[in-house]
């Protein structure tokens, strides 16, 4: 066919009115709203020209309310597969300019193609969500095309990792595909996720909350623990989701792609043997040891402004991914609390899933004592964290480098729950409980009936601190594997991640566990 064919006209005709969308008009008020389109969207997440398109003359087949006189290319969804950084990716964008980037049946169709492409080739599912929900105008097919994805979403989860960029609103069912993902990012100021508006809320409890309060990034990186980013800008978020994508395997298949590495796996690092504080109730930042310890400096952390005592993300040691699982004593003391459960907990599983060993670094008092802790579910809740634990088969290595107190020793990889090389530093306290808590349940007697019971408290708390509050009990158990010097973490870390590489475990067969949810 020659290129002055009538026919390939047609086609490139068709081809120019399916990217403009819902035309230029509603691009230009997508672009004055600060938010980009799907297809430039598209253009800054994938490798150049490596984008191919699926569908693009999809229309849907709706009738009534007008909308069969509207039918565009490409339903509002932009889908296909591409690249990042030369590894294969599927993708879908929704694009708010078409109906406001609503889903509809044949919208949903879209997207359930790429996903059951990505699952029989194994490769990530990335979406770039804009939607205002359920197509009103198609009604119940648009709710049978969000349950269609909700399924194949399901289905995927643990097979091959699924990332949810929030790029503008998401309202009403589009939460909830991104919900049932891996990771969900937000931008800040132009994304907002929320099951019903404010005006609904208005209506219906009289709370008057505006859309940033209610469901904007920070919101939910800081509040709900729903989003695990925030991105300052669209083209931040899209390179979050690059920098996500470098530590994790195509699917549970693989392995974590593995990069040259340029730090030296032998340095050791003086500076590790000073910062714990000598006073066990002074506070630091556990980022500072895992940021000398990891290679480069280079650790990405996730949810880092919701539930702040405990810190997760990926580093690398040795060129190796890994999972970061870290009290931090900077926030809480670092106690473990219900919101610190559920974010170690859900990111423990999300390790396990895909390959990648856990190091976790425990300085824990406890759980959060409390009324609210309490009646807030933490024994549910905490449950999570030491479920994950316990059912995880990757490699798992622990460093305590200070407390290892009560029931949440145990939760925090401990030998007893198939942590692999548990190590503790010199400054590790491990025992039922603090000295003080300690002291005053079993010598409540004898402190009462000293002559000075505040003296006989300070005597028995030390006595109680230099006999139990120190690593060796633990050691001379075989709990702790060995005592190493601080500034010889990093070395000894990537030992032992080297002779666990091809670590083999597995759980009794079964449908699935009962996590408490
Ligand atoms: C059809 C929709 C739509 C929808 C928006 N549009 N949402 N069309 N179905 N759900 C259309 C608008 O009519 C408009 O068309 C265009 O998209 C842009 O919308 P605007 O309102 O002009 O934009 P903006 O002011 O930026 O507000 C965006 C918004 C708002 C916040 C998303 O549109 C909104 O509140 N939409 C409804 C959200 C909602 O309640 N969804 C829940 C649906 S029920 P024109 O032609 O004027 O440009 C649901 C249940 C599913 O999702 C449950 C599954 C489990």
């Amino acid at each position: 066919m020659k290129p002055e064919d009538p026919k390939i006209a047609q086609l490139r005709r068709a081809r120019e009115e399916a990217k403009l969308g819902g035309g230029e008009e509603r691009i230009a008020k997508q672009h004055a709203a600060g938010k980009l389109t799907a297809r430039e969207r598209l253009d800054l997440l994938l490798d150049r020209g490596s984008f191919r398109e699926l569908d693009m003359f999809v229309r849907h087949r709706a009738v009534g309310f007008g909308v069969e006189q509207t039918r565009p290319y490409g339903d509002g969804v932009v889908t296909g597969y591409g690249t990042i950084s030369g590894r294969l990716v599927f993708v879908f964008a929704q694009d708010f300019t078409v109906f406001g980037g609503s889903l509809g049946e044949a919208h949903a169709e879209k997207i359930c193609k790429v996903m059951d492409l990505a699952m029989k080739v194994g490769a990530p599912v990335i979406g770039l969500n804009d939607s205002g929900g359920a197509r009103i105008q198609e009604g119940v097919a648009a709710l049978g095309g969000y349950a269609e994805i909700f399924l194949r979403n399901v289905l995927a989860s643990g097979v091959i990792p699924q990332i949810s960029a929030i790029m503008g609103t998401c309202a009403g069912g589009a939460v909830y595909s991104p919900a049932l993902t891996d990771f969900i990012l937000m931008v800040k100021g132009t994304s907002h996720m929320f099951i019903t508006g404010p005006g609904v809320i208005k209506a219906v409890t009289h709370e008057e909350v505006p859309f940033e309060e209610l469901g904007g990034a920070m919101t939910h990186s800081t509040k709900s623990g729903v989003a695990h980013f925030a991105a300052e800008n669209e083209e931040h978020c899209l390179q979050l989701v690059k920098r996500l994508l470098s530590f994790i395997p195509q699917n549970n298949m693989e392995d974590p792609p593995v990069v040259p590495p340029t730090d030296d796996p032998q340095r050791m690092d003086a500076e590790l043997d000073s910062l714990v504080p000598d006073n066990p109730n002074k506070p630091y930042d556990m980022r500072d040891i895992i940021r000398r310890v990891v290679d480069n400096g280079d650790y990405f952390e996730v949810q880092e402004h919701w539930a702040r005592n405990i810190t997760i993300g990926f580093a690398r040691l040795d060129g190796h991914s890994v999972g970061i699982v870290a009290q931090n004593p900077a926030f809480l003391a670092g106690v473990l609390d219900i919101d610190s459960s559920v974010k170690a907990g859900r990111f423990v599983r999300f390790c396990d899933c895909f390959n990648i060993p856990i190091i976790t670094f425990v300085d824990v008092p406890g759980f959060l004592p409390g009324v609210a802790q309490e009646h807030g579910g933490i024994i549910r809740h905490g449950a999570k964290l030491l479920y994950a634990y316990c059912e995880a088969t990757v490699p798992k290595i622990t460093l305590i480098t200070r407390k290892g107190y009560g029931g949440a020793y145990d939760v925090m990889s401990s030998k007893h729950i198939r942590g692999d090389i548990n190590y503790a530093w010199p400054s590790a306290e491990i025992a039922v409980m603090g000295p003080d808590g300690a002291v005053n349940i079993i010598f409540r007697k004898e402190i009462a009936g000293a002559e000075d019971p505040e003296a006989k408290r300070e005597a028995l708390i030390r006595d109680y601190r230099d006999r139990f509050a120190n690593p060796y009990i633990a050691a001379a158990r075989g709990y702790i594997d060995d005592i190493i010097e601080p500034h010889e973490t990093r070395p000894r870390l990537i030992e032992a991640l080297r002779m666990l590489q091809n670590k083999r475990d597995s759980n009794p067969p079964k449908k699935h566990g009962n996590i408490p949810l």
